[in-house]
């Protein structure tokens, strides 16, 4: 496992429709196990290929409850509105307010390429949607209300959503 470098805002690789994964090669786990450790070294709870110039669809997420996994993921069903601060390691030291779908129903393939479904709300719901985006080319900074702020040391501290 390596660390891996974190593009940051204005790498023109952030803004790529990235491609489906076909097929698990060791190349692929490796790429896997790189972004869990990237993203925990980090303190995200989210990170997608594209943060690390890899334009696959491919996401890493863990919101305190274990690390998940996401091939060629998608959003199936929404409901509800959450509005809350949000953050990227992308764009380190800022936050902003983004509206997101309350309840998020997604499916993906796993490392094995068997498709499940996964469903989260509060800050899983965000991370799904944050994380699609990212595989579109899209960053949080395009649906924030209001001006980005700098996030603290000690808001970091308390659990800051950085993804
Ligand atoms: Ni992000």
């Amino acid at each position: 496992m390596a660390l891996r470098m974190i593009r940051q805002m204005g790498d023109e690789v952030l803004t790529k429709r990235c491609r489906e994964v076909k097929e698990v090669t060791p190349r692929i786990k490796e790429l896997i196990d790189d972004m869990l450790e990237t993203m925990y070294e980090a303190n995200g709870v989210g990170l997608a290929a594209p943060q690390v110039g890899v334009l696959k669809r491919l996401v890493v997420i863990d919101v305190g409850e274990g690390p998940i996994v996401l091939i060629n993921p998608r959003v199936i069903a929404t409901r509800g509105e959450q509005t809350g601060d949000e953050g990227c390691l992308s764009l380190p030291g800022k936050a902003g307010v983004v509206t997101r779908s309350a309840y998020v129903k997604i499916e993906a393939w796993d490392e094995n390429m068997e498709r499940f479904e996964l469903e989260g709300e509060e800050l899983l719901a965000r991370a799904f949607e944050h994380e699609i985006e990212h595989l579109d080319g899209h960053m949080y900074v395009e649906k924030v209300e209001g001006p980005l702020h700098d996030v603290t040391y000690e808001e970091e501290e308390e659990g800051e959503e950085i993804e």
